[in-house]
């Protein structure tokens, strides 16, 4: 059945002009990356997650909630990225124009050689200054409360949390992508938070072929919508390869 799929999906891919690729937690789960929820496990599954992600958390234990970024810095760096990674970073040099939106903060699309990713929930390598804003992507890791090389205010991670607006500028970044594409896939995402919900419709509407790629069960689509229930680092190189070539 995927099969199917994937060859009618990859006919499409090969003539396509601006392809722009939406990725959530599910691209990372092959390199053992937990989603939110899912890494708190331990200690960690007392606290309420918006004591360890929001503004107000922060406000009232900036070590606790470091302490949960650092652990989740160190993981991440720890894993490695995966096929489906190293798939969209080939597509990149394969199709005219590739504009690659993550919601995720791990950073292994970077480490797998895409290029320009543009990151709608930041990121866990970067801190943000919390007095003037200035973004640091290198800060003493051992401290517990780690402080602006330039000013000495207390960093923040640069990560978006709840209760918070997106990057103004990945966002409209994301928007112009999802307008301009000719073909657009959502990977790994449930598409429950906006704008992974909005995106794909919103391509749909625009005439693009769309590939929604994750474990869910979901309805028989037919072009120009295409869906996939698959491990994304098991489809995405049969999909680059049914497209390319190996
Ligand atoms: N291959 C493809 N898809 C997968 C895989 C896999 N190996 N493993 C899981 N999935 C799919 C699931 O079927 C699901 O649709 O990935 C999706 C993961 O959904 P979520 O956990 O909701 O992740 P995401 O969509 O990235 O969540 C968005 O919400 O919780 C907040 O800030 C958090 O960034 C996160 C945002």
């Amino acid at each position: 059945m995927n099969d199917a799929v994937i060859t009618a999906f990859a006919k499409r891919l090969r003539t396509a002009r601006h392809v722009t690729v939406l990725t959530g937690a599910g691209i990372s789960a092959e390199s053992g990356i937990p989603t939110f929820r899912d890494a708190q496990t331990g200690l960690w599954s007392h606290f309420d997650p918006e004591e360890l992600a929001s503004p107000a958390g922060f406000a009232r234990n900036p070590a606790l909630v470091w302490r949960w970024y650092a652990e989740r810095r160190v993981k991440a760096c720890a894993a490695q990225p995966n096929p489906a990674h190293y798939a969209l970073a080939e597509l990149a040099q394969r199709v005219p124009q590739l504009t690659l939106i993550t919601q995720n903060i791990d950073g292994l699309h970077q480490r797998a050689g895409s290029p320009d990713v543009i990151e709608l929930h930041g990121s866990l390598h970067r801190a943000r200054c919390m007095a003037d804003g200035s973004v640091h992507t290198t800060w003493d890791y051992d401290e517990e409360l780690p402080l602006c090389p330039d000013c000495g205010a207390l960093l923040r991670p640069d990560v978006v949390w709840f209760g918070e607006m997106l990057p103004r500028v990945a966002l409209e970044t994301a928007w112009a992508a999802t307008l301009d594409c000719d073909v657009f896939m959502s990977i790994g995402t449930s598409g429950v938070v906006e704008p992974a919900a909005s995106l794909p419709r919103v391509a749909l509407g625009r005439d693009a072929t769309v590939l929604i790629l994750n474990l869910e069960q979901t309805t028989a689509a037919r072009p120009p919508l295409f869906t996939i229930n698959g491990k994304a680092g098991e489809v995405l190189p049969q999909l680059v390869a049914a497209a390319f070539g190996a």
